[in-house]
C-alpha cells in the first residue's frame, strides 16, 4: 500500500473550542498524546507521514520527534483552515495518492484507512473520503454529507444555522485525494463567508461538479469521532478506556467496576488478576498474575509482580513491588523504591526512594526515605528515618533481622547492624552493633504521691484557712 501513497496529518489548529491555550493535539488520552494516535497508526501501516504544525508546533513536534524518527513536518504560519493547510504542503507532494487525516481523531483504525485505500483503488476513484452516519442533531462540528442529483457535497454544520438537514451522513476528516487532483484544483478553494477559513470539504464539492469519480467508505460513528470540546474529549477517552478494559477482559482480568476504572494504554496486566472500583492504572504499569489491586489505589510506572496484595487507598509510583508482598490501606510508595518478595507494607507508611528486603514488615505509620532496609527487619510503629538535614539527604541502613522499636526517630546517616534491638521510643543517632540492643531516650522519673502533694492545699492557702477560722471565733 505505502508504494504509491504518503500521509498528511493536519495538526496546526489553535484548538478554540477547547476552551484552553493548549492545543488539544497535546491531550492525553489514556496516557498517550492525541496526536501520536494518528501517526502510531500510520507508521503502523508504513505509510510515508508528514504532519502540519503550526499552532503550539515546538510542543507537537517534540511529542512527534521523541516517538518518531522519520516524519517529517510542514508549519502553517497562520490557521486560516483546513484546506489552507493542506495547500501548505505541495511542496512535499509526490506520490500517486495523498491520504489527508485529521489530527483530531485518535480512534480511527487501520482497518478504516485500508478499506478507504481498497475502495478507491478498486473503483478507480479521483477522490474518496470516509463518512459515519449519526443522528443526533446536536453535532454541530462535523461536515454533512449532501448527495443530490448535481452529485455530493459537504455542508459544514457550523455554515448551517438556520436549514434543518435531514441528512445524516457525516464526513469523518478521513481523505485520499490523488494528487493531480489535488494540485488541479487546492488553488480554487474560496475562503467561507461565515468563518473566513479555506475548507478542504469544498474540494469535494469542487470535484463533484467537475465530474471526478467520488467514492466514500463507511465508518461505525464512534471511531472516526472528531475531538473539539472537552466533552468530546471526555466521551473519546470512556471509548477507548472501555476497549482497553475489553481487552483486558478477554486476557482474564476481573474488574469490579469497569465503569469507573481508569486505564492507560501501555499498562499491562497479567490474568487472575482483580482490580477494584475506582482503581486509576497510569504511564506504563505493569501488574502481574493473580494480584489483588483493591479499591481507589493509584499505580504509576509500578511495577507489581504476582500475588501481591495492593490494599484500598494505596498509591506506588515509579516502583517495584515483587512477589508476595502486602501494601496498604493507605500507603505511599515512590521514588525507584523496590519492596523484596513476602515484605508487608502497611497503612499510613511512606516509603521515598528505598530498598526494602524480603519478609520485612513495615506495618503502621512510618516514613523510611533514602533507606536500605535488610530481610526480615521489623519496623515497629509510628517509626520514621530523619533523613534531611536540611542540606542533603542521608542514608539509613537496616542490617537483617532488626527490629527497629514503635516511635523510633532515626538520624541519618546511620547504620543498624545485624540483629540488633532499638528500644521504643528511641532517638538513634550513632550507628548500633550487630546484636546490640540501643536504648536511647530520656531517663524515667517516678515521683512518689505526687498527686497527693499537688492536691494539699498551699501554705499560702492554709494560712489563709487559719485566719478565717480565728476571726470567725472572735467574732
Ligand atoms: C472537520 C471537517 C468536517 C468533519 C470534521 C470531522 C473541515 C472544514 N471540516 O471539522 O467536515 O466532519 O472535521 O472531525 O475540514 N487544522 C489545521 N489548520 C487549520 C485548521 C485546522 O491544521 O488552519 C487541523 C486541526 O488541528 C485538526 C484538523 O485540522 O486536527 C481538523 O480541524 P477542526 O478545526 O477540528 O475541523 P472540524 O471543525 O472538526
Ligand atoms: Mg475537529
Amino acid at each position: 500500500m505505502q508504494r504509491n501513497l504518503q500521509a498528511i496529518i493536519l495538526a496546526a489548529g489553535k484548538s478554540r473550542r477547547l476552551n484552553t491555550k493548549k492545543s488539544k493535539l497535546t491531550k492525553k488520552i489514556c496516557g498517550q498524546e492525541m496526536v501520536l494516535y494518528t501517526t502510531n497508526l500510520l507508521s503502523s501501516l508504513s505509510i510515508p507521514i508528514s504532519v502540519v504544525i503550526g499552532h503550539e508546533k515546538e510542543s507537537i513536534k517534540s511529542i512527534i520527534s521523541t516517538n518518531h524518527n522519520n516524519i517529517t513536518f510542514v508549519i502553517q504560519n497562520e490557521q486560516l483552515g483546513t484546506g489552507h493547510a493542506v495547500l501548505c504542503t505541495q511542496d512535499i507532494w509526490e506520490k500517486k495518492y495523498i491520504l489527508i487525516l485529521n489530527g483530531d481523531a485518535p480512534l480511527v483504525t487501520s482497518d478504516i484507512i485500508s478499506s478507504l485505500y481498497e475502495n478507491h483503488v478498486k473503483k478507480d476513484a479521483h477522490l474518496s473520503f470516509v463518512t459515519a452516519h449519526n443522528i443526533d442533531p446536536s453535532l454541530n462540528s462535523y461536515g454533512i454529507v449532501i448527495h443530490d442529483d448535481k452529485g455530493i457535497k459537504i455542508i459544514e454544520a457550523k455554515e448551517n444555522k438556520h436549514d434543518r438537514i435531514e441528512e445524516c451522513c457525516i464526513n469523518a476528516g478521513i481523505y485520499l485525494i490523488n494528487k493531480d487532483l489535488l494540485e488541479e484544483n487546492i488553488h480554487i478553494l474560496q475562503k467561507s463567508n461565515i468563518t473566513g477559513e479555506i475548507y478542504i470539504t469544498d474540494l469535494v464539492n469542487i470535484a463533484s461538479q467537475k465530474g471526478c469519480k467520488i467514492e466514500t467508505t463507511q465508518a461505525p460513528f464512534d471511531l472516526i469521532r472528531g475531538i473539539n470540546t472537552l466533552q468530546e474529549l471526555w466521551a473519546c477517552e470512556q471509548i477507548k478506556r472501555a476497549e482497553l478494559i475489553k481487552i483486558w477482559m478477554s486476557k482474564g482480568i476481573r474488574f469490579a467496576t469497569p465503569q469507573d476504572t481508569h486505564i492507560d494504554l501501555n499498562v499491562t496486566i497479567q490474568s487472575g488478576t482483580c482490580i477494584g472500583s475506582g482503581v486509576q492504572l497510569y504511564g506504563s504499569t505493569k501488574i502481574g498474575k493473580n494480584c489483588n489491586v483493591e479499591a481507589f489505589s493509584i499505580l504509576e510506572n509500578a511495577t507489581i509482580e504476582d500475588n501481591v496484595i495492593i490494599e484500598s487507598h494505596t498509591v506506588i509510583k515509579n516502583s517495584l513491588i515483587k512477589s508476595n508482598v502486602i501494601v496498604g490501606p493507605f500507603a505511599y510508595v515512590h521514588s525507584n523504591t523496590v519492596v523484596c518478595e513476602k515484605s508487608n507494607v502497611g497503612n499510613f507508611v511512606d516509603i521515598k526512594k528505598s530498598q526494602i528486603g524480603s519478609e520485612t514488615k513495615i506495618k503502621h505509620l512510618s516514613y523510611i526515605g533514602n533507606s536500605e532496609i535488610g530481610n526480615n527487619v521489623n519496623i515497629g510503629a509510628g517509626t520514621i528515618t530523619c533523613n534531611s538535614n536540611g542540606i542533603t539527604k542521608e542514608k539509613t541502613i537496616i542490617q537483617d533481622k532488626a527490629s527497629i522499636g514503635s516511635n523510633n526517630s532515626l538520624i541519618a546517616p546511620i547504620n543498624i547492624g545485624k540483629d540488633s534491638f532499638t528500644a521504643a521510643g528511641s532517638v538513634i543517632t550513632k550507628d548500633v552493633p550487630a546484636d546490640a540492643l540501643a536504648i536511647a531516650r530520656a531517663n524515667q522519673i517516678n515521683k512518689d504521691e505526687y498527686t497527693k502533694k499537688l492536691k494539699q492545699p498551699s501554705l499560702f492557702e492554709q494560712k489563709k484557712l487559719q485566719k478565717n477560722s480565728s476571726s470567725n471565733l472572735t467574732g
